[in-house]
C-alpha cells in the first residue's frame, strides 16, 4: 500500500540522519583512535626552595605555589629552616595540588657566622633527598632549579630549562644593584658576565639565573654549597663543579629576555598592640 511505503520511506530517512549524527558525534572518538595524541618527552623540573618563618612566609609561599600549578611535571622540593616543621608549610603543601617533597634543616649559624648565606645546608639536604629519588627511579631525566621563595618567576623561565644539555643560563631582572644581570652571549657562546656587584666572582650570575641537569647530581655526588665561601660565592662554588663558561648553555633567547625577577618582600612594621591607645582585637588565633 501507498501509505505504508512512504512510512517505510520515512522510516529509512529518519534511520540514515541518525546514523550520520551518530558518527559526527562521534568523531573526535574515532579521531583519538586512529590518530593518538603524541605527548612530547617532558623533563621535570625539581625546584628546591628553603623557606624559613617570617611574617611574610605564607604570602610569599602562596604566590609561588599558584605559579608553580601552573608548570607541568613539576616536583616542589620545600626546605624549612627550622628543628621541625611547621604546621604553616605543611598545611599549605597540603592544599596545593603540587608534586612536593617537605624537609627541614635548622641553619647551624654557629660555625662559620662571618660568612653570610641563606639556604646553604637545606639546599644540601635537598640535594641528598634528590640523589636518593633518581637512584630509586627509573628516569633520571630532569632539571634542577633553586627558587629563592620571593622571586618571581615567568612560566617561560620553565620551558627554558627543559631545554638543558648540562647547565642552562639566563638574565636576572632587578638584582646585584642593576636593572639586569645576564649572561654575555658571542657566536652562541658565553663570552662574559655583565655583573657589577663583586664582578671577580667566578660565575657573577643570581641563584635564579641557572638550572642544572638532574642527572648531573648522580654523576657528581660530591656536588654541594659549602659554609666555607665568601658571600655571593655560593652560585659559583655548586656550579663549578658541572660546567665552564664556554660549556653554559645561553637561554631565553640567546639572554636577551628576562623571565626571573629577584623581588624581595619588605619587611612589614607591625605596631605594637600594647602600645596603642585603642588596641585591636586580639587576632593571634588567625595564621597570617
Ligand atoms: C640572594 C640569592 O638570590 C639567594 O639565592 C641566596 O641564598 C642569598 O642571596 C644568600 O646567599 O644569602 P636574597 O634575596 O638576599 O637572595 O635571600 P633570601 O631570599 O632572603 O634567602 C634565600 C632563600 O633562603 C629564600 O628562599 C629564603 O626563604 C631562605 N632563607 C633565608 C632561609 O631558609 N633561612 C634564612 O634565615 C633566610
Ligand atoms: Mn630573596
Amino acid at each position: 500500500m501507498p501509505f505504508v511505503n512512504i512510512k517505510k520511506q520515512y522510516l529509512a530517512i529518519g534511520m540514515l540522519i541518525f546514523v550520520v549524527l551518530f558518527f559526527f558525534n562521534s568523531r573526535p572518538a574515532f579521531q583519538c583512535q586512529f590518530t593518538p595524541e603524541v605527548t612530547p618527552y617532558l623533563p621535570t623540573i625539581y625546584g628546591i626552595t628553603p623557606t624559613y618563618a617570617r611574617l611574610t612566609q605564607k604570602a610569599d609561599l602562596t604566590r609561588l605555589s599558584q605559579t608553580l600549578m601552573l608548570v607541568k611535571n613539576f616536583h616542589w622540593i620545600v626546605i624549612e629552616d627550622s628543628d621541625t616543621k611547621t604546621k604553616l608549610v605543611e598545611n599549605l603543601l597540603k592544599e596545593t595540588p603540587l608534586k612536593y617533597t617537605h624537609l627541614n634543616m635548622k641553619t647551624q649559624k654557629s660555625k662559620h657566622s662571618s660568612v653570610s648565606a641563606s639556604g646553604v645546608e637545606q639546599r644540601n639536604i635537598a640535594l641528598n633527598w634528590l640523589r636518593g629519588h633518581l637512584d630509586a627511579i627509573p628516569d633520571k631525566r630532569g632539571a634542577v632549579y633553586f627558587m629563592d621563595d620571593d622571586n618571581t618567576y615567568s612560566l617561560k623561565v620553565f620551558e627554558e630549562m627543559r631545554k638543558i644539555q648540562k647547565v642552562g643560563v639566563w638574565p636576572v631582572g632587578i638584582v646585584g644593584g642593576m636593572r639586569i644581570e645576564m649572561p654575555l652571549v658571542t657566536n652562541g657562546k658565553i663570552s662574559g658576565f655583565n655583573a657589577v656587584w663583586k664582578p671577580f666572582r667566578p660565575f657573577p650570575i643570581d641563584m635564579a639565573g641557572f638550572a642544572i641537569n638532574a642527572t648531573l647530581f648522580l654523576i657528581h655526588p660530591e656536588a654541594k654549597f659549602s659554609r666555607k665561601v665568601q658571600s655571593g660565592f655560593q652560585e659559583s662554588e655548586i656550579l663549578k663543579y658541572f660546567t665552564t663558561k664556554n660549556e653554559m648553555e645561553p637561554l631565553a633567547e640567546n639572554c636577551t629576555k628576562v623571565y626571573v625577577w629577584h623581588t624581595r618582600t619588605q619587611k612589614p612594621s607591625i605596631l605594637n598592640p600594647k602600645k596603642l591607645k585603642h588596641p585591636p582585637i586580639p587576632d593571634g588565633h588567625i595564621e597570617v
